[in-house]
């Protein structure tokens, strides 16, 4: 079993290999061709070591809907792995982030100027790769990047909204995280030449898994592993209100939830171990774990239509992965 698993990590890794390769050489193109500044610094971000996770998704789709020509499916995983950057890029500027895959990110070294023409340096590229596909495959790109637009106003919307219910926040995490993984899986089974029902199934696949992923990211921030490379409490700090606070809020009455509000609107490190101290005591942690494997388990059921496969195995590998990731 656990030489099993060592064999699926190191495909994955061959596979992430692949990807950073291919962007390597897409960032030395356009730096050959006269790109310069921008190339290079949107190259520095890309390079630095994201988890290429939805460029894997987007390949592991692909092969689990019958697809076996990764040439074909190739620049729809580096188009979403551009499009993504850009929305770091463009997230770091709105989050007044100053570090990002543990490199300086744009906008502080360069200026906000820059920043933002360097997001959108990528976003054009991103769907400049996208744009060699069916129209169809165009509208789900173009769909997801305005659901993420829309959901980021809606999050500044409810920047230290005590009110913000659970049905909020699952409704911007849907646009502004799960969407994208949800568009790449669906496209990927459409390039494979599935049905658009079939497609869809992916397309569900990804936003269950997508919803996880935000929910434990939201998790490790209020952990604050020293592997995140930024300071625990980001999120409380710039207002954001992830499901943890919101349950904890829900739950508490009288003077608990008077200090929590308290804490919340005027959020400082000092007080970071007595916020942790009111989340545990309404087990509000615990409440986003459990639904982290709900949305998990929702996202393999998805699966089960398709016939087991190496790739499927993969898949379920990164479901996994999505669990138990500490960075
Ligand atoms: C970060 O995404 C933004 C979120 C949706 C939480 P990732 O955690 O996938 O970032 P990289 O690509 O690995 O850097
Ligand atoms: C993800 O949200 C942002 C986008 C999908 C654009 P976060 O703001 O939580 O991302 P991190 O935590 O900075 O990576
Ligand atoms: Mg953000
Ligand atoms: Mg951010
Ligand atoms: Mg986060």
């Amino acid at each position: 079993m656990a030489s099993k698993h060592l064999q699926a990590n190191d495909r994955l890794e061959l596979m992430r290999l692949m990807v950073d390769a291919e962007l390597q050489s897409l960032i030395d193109d356009e730096i050959e061709n006269g790109a310069g500044e921008v190339a290079r610094l949107c190259g520095e971000v890309l390079l630095a070591g994201g988890k290429r996770l939805r460029p894997l998704l987007i390949l592991l789709a692909y092969e689990i809907a019958g697809g076996f020509d990764s040439e074909e499916v190739m620049p729809l995983a580096l188009a979403f792995e551009l499009i993504h950057t850009a929305t770091l890029v463009h997230d770091d500027i709105n989050d007044q982030a100053s570090h990002r895959r543990g490199v300086e990110t744009i906008h502080s070294k360069k200026g906000l100027a820059k920043g933002i023409i360097a997001g959108d340096w990528l976003f054009v590229h991103g769907f400049g790769l996208g744009g060699r596909y069916d129209e169809k495959i165009v509208r789900l790109m173009s769909k997801c990047c305005a659901d993420i637009a829309i959901s980021e106003f809606e999050q500044l919307d409810h920047i230290l909204d005590l009110k913000t219910s659970p049905e909020d926040y699952l409704e911007i995490v849907r646009g502004k995280t799960a969407g994208p993984f949800a568009s790449g899986c669906e496209a990927a089974g459409l390039i494979a030449g599935l049905s658009d029902v079939d497609a869809k199934k992916l397309g569900h696949f990804g936003m269950e898994l997508g919803i996880a992923f935000q929910l434990v990211d939201d998790l490790l921030d209020l952990r604050g592993d020293s592997q995140m490379g930024k300071p625990r409490g980001a999120d409380v700090l710039e207002g954001k209100m992830t499901l943890p606070l919101i349950h904890a809020l829900t739950l508490s009455h009288g003077n608990a939830r008077k200090r929590l509000s308290q804490i919340i609107e005027n959020f400082c490190d000092d007080d970071f171990d007595e916020l942790m101290r009111l989340l545990n005591r309404s087990e509000s942690m615990h409440y986003a774990e459990i639904l982290v494997s709900t949305h998990i388990e929702r996202a393999i059921s998805y699966l089960n239509d398709f016939s087991d496969s190496d790739a499927k195995q993969l898949m379920l590998q990164i479901t996994d992965y999505v669990i138990e990731r500490n960075r």
